[in-house]
């Protein structure tokens, strides 16, 4: 291991380590670099004047280039990494003549029932589907007798054949494939309640053709888990996005919508694939500006591609807007004329875009404006704006990442982590109905490893949705690899013993434990103008994941990254095997280099989030403390001694987190303050544990780089260079973790690692 490190850190000194501030996959990040920044984040400040990073920057795109083109035509792969990564899960890949064979027996017509623009669509997408899958050009059945593939609501297919039931009642967006006798033949139905339902349908059809599944007898029916599965995107009017790492918005530029918005519609049917029905399509920071009559119409431009998906435009909106944009004197929510603003607004958007979804809410967040500036309660503010959207169906997703940054840190008993709960359950039962309170999944701020917020089990009369970050703001910004679908799944599984019954998040958020009418899913997306949408093509696999488990939280890590892989890379056994691998482990492995034990991420963060910096968390007022000094490492959030932030969880889970000996060693520090020296669950010590994680996270990231060369010529040229690549850099930057990690906690604590491996 020694050795293995050792070669590794020569290796990345000597070339990967110049490309942390100025590769492709370089900081991208919008937030500027904090002026403490740790000498081992910024290689090139002392040289700043030099621009030495825009040289390195140049000189590694023309080493990429002459990379890639090097290894630009592989062995019979007929498509370039680039357009391979634009269509990301959807590449329909034409199956080999054995494969297609098997679906020789599938009709040759199809019969569409309706003509509205998503069925019309949905259409479209199985014919493209079946030419590119199996060479199968599909014809319109609607004037032939015979076999064929119907398309349609159950509405319409009952008026040719009123007994057909699918086998559980299906809910708004569920769809049912099944083969029946139509007109007297054999015919395969693709049908739902509504034309979403039917495209969810087509779209489910063909995932299983290209991945090589049985359709002869096929009896499948599939509803949703909540109603809310929506994506936002933090994209800035000027065309950055915030936390975004793939490039610019495929929705905006230089404070206009684009002319050209061939990616948005692209970016829609990716998510109506995996059964997105909605798109926050601007920075939850949001410039009031988006609510300008002019901008308006422009936004209806964007509706308007996105409506042949079945995907609602959202947009989040400040709560100043009465006042800025409107020139009122006041945005107070109880004030009659804001009142009025509001429902004139949303009335106006209704006007250009009917199928509008609603609209997101941070409010006294982070510097933003919020009620507080009328004395107002966050209800009042959700309820103005949910009265307003009412009359047309919207609803109002109301953020509760609310929080103080001014946090006075030497009070032992201030806890940012306590903030959502305090300003959101005493308000429980205050909401409207189409209020939806927006709820991330850990107390602080997407984390690499958090406890799931106590705010699920503390609103029972009030919708909630759970906020997952699809963008790795804290897990390696997409230049390393962290594959979240499994962290969602313990998130969405932790069950909350409300009560003392099984009260599991996934079951709190989608509304079927206290019976809401509304609730779900919403996954901050970031996708940007690359071509690879999140500016690396293994990251995709969490934006699919998103939308499988928003689906279906049943789903298993396991199943979904096999799809995932198979419709992306192809069903070669070896390529399976591998990128399931190392997608699985991805996250532990992440973990283990950047923040063990629950301590939250150890990074810059006050800065890029990405580099590490221990020592930025402490001292200021952001709350994200880990409380290391010389004796121990921890924050003490237990109700007998520390910030009481664990009676925030109902008392099974309290009982769990409060005591010592129960409490998972895996969040230990984030409930415990405790010596160096205590000793785990597992047998070791905290220190030695930290010590042990770091130089194994290492280790193990290197041995990405020689797993994924396994695939060598069973993909891609482009994309395997390209992913080697990432995965080459990845192991430099975990060695940097490591490195500065293991040094900053053995010079705070003096405690010598037993295996000598840090350098004095
Ligand atoms: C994080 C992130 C911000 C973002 C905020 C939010 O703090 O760093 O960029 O605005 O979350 O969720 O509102």
């Amino acid at each position: 291991m020694g050795d293995q490190l050792c070669r590794w850190r020569i290796l990345f000194r000597r070339s990967v380590c110049a490309r942390a501030s100025c590769s492709p996959y370089g900081t991208r990040s919008n937030s500027p670099l904090h002026p403490g920044l740790t000498p081992w984040a910024n290689p090139f400040r002392p040289f700043r004047g030099l621009h030495l990073d825009r040289i390195a920057r140049n000189i590694w795109g023309l080493l990429v280039a002459a990379n890639l083109l090097a290894n630009l035509v592989p062995c019979g792969f007929a498509q370039t990494g680039a357009a391979l990564d634009r269509q990301a899960w959807l590449r329909y890949a034409l199956l080999d003549a054995n494969a297609a064979r098997a679906y020789e027996y599938l009709p040759a017509n199809y019969v569409l029932l309706g003509r509205s623009i998503v069925l019309q669509n949905a259409q479209q997408e199985l014919a493209s589907g079946f030419e590119k899958i199996i060479g199968r050009k599909l014809n319109s059945g609607d004037n032939v007798k015979g076999s064929a593939i119907f398309l349609g609501t159950l509405h319409d297919l009952h008026s040719i054949v009123s007994s057909l039931r699918p086998p559980i009642s299906l809910e708004e967006d569920g769809y049912w494939i099944t083969w029946a006798r139509m007109h007297d033949s054999e015919c395969l139905v693709v049908a739902a309640t509504n034309d979403r339902g039917v495209l969810y349908g087509v779209f489910a059809l063909l995932s299983k053709i290209a991945r090589g599944e049985r359709i002869a007898g096929i009896n499948e029916a599939q509803n949703p888990y909540a109603p809310i599965r929506w994506v936002n995107q933090w994209d800035n009017l000027d065309g950055r996005i915030e936390r975004g790492y793939g490039g610019s918005s495929i929705f905006f530029e230089d404070g206009k919508v684009r002319s050209d918005l061939t990616r948005a519609g692209e970016y829609a049917r990716l998510l109506a694939s995996i059964g997105i029905n909605g798109c926050t399509i601007n920075n939850v920071n949001a410039a009031p500006g988006v609510l300008e009559p002019g901008f308006l119409v422009q936004v209806k431009r964007i509706a308007d591609v996105f409506r042949p998906w079945g995907v609602k435009l959202s947009i989040a909106v400040d709560l100043s807007s009465p006042k800025v944009v409107g020139g009122l004197e006041t945005f107070d929510p109880l004030d009659p004329r804001v009142g009025d603003w509001w429902r004139k607004k949303a009335d106006a958007i209704y006007e250009q875009v009917p199928d509008f979804g609603g609209f997101v809410v941070k409010a006294d967040s982070e510097g933003r404006s919020g009620p507080s500036a009328y004395g107002r309660t966050h209800a009042d503010a959700a309820n103005v704006i949910a009265q307003a959207l009412k009359p047309h169906g919207g609803v109002v997703f109301y953020r509760a990442f609310v929080y103080n940054h001014h946090l006075d840190w030497r009070d032992l008993k201030n806890d940012r982590a306590k903030a959502a709960y305090d300003n959101f359950h005493p308000l429980d039962g205050k909401f409207d109905d189409n209020a939806i309170i927006q709820i991330k999944n850990g107390p602080i701020d997407f984390q690499v490893r958090e406890p799931v917020s106590p705010l699920f089990a503390g609103l029972r009369n009030t919708n909630e949705a759970i906020e997952l970050q699809i963008t790795q703001e804290y897990t390696g910004q997409q230049k390393h690899l962290c594959f979240l679908v499994p962290m969602w799944k313990e998130v969405l599984d932790f069950d909350m013993r409300v009560e003392g019954q099984p009260s599991r998040v996934k079951d709190l958020v989608s509304g079927r434990i206290f019976h809401r009418p509304i609730g779900g899913f919403a996954g901050v997306a970031n996708v940007g103008m690359d071509a690879n949408w999140l500016g690396s093509p293994m990251a995709m696999a969490n934006l699919y994941g998103f939308g499988r488990l928003a689906w279906n939280p049943d789903l298993s890590s396991e199943t979904i990254v096999d799809e995932w892989t198979r419709l992306t890379f192809g069903s070669d056994p070896v390529v399976v095997k591998t990128v399931a691998d190392l997608q699985l482990r991805s996250w532990h492995v992440y973990e283990n280099y950047t923040g063990p034990l629950g301590a939250g991420t150890l990074t810059n963060i006050t800065g890029n989030h990405y580099d590490p910096g221990p020592e930025s968390s402490e001292g200021n007022g952001w709350g994200q403390w880990h409380r290391a000094d010389h004796q121990g490492i921890g924050m003490d959030r237990t109700v007998a001694t520390g910030t009481g932030y664990i009676g925030q969880y109902p008392p099974e889970v309290q009982k769990m987190y409060e005591s010592l000996t129960a409490c998972p060693d895996s969040l230990l520090l984030f409930f415990h303050h405790v010596p160096y020296t205590y000793v785990l669950h597992s047998g070791k010590t905290v220190i030695q544990h930290v010590y042990d994680s770091h130089y194994e996270g290492a280790e193990e990231a290197q041995s990405f780089v020689t797993e994924w060369k396994r695939v060598e010529g069973r993909v891609d040229g482009e994309r395997y260079h390209d992913i080697l690549s990432r995965f080459e850099f990845q192991a430099g930057e975990a060695i940097k973790w490591c490195d500065a990690i293991c040094k900053w906690i053995n010079q705070l604590s003096g405690i010598p690692d037993e295996k000598a491996r840090i350098a004095p």
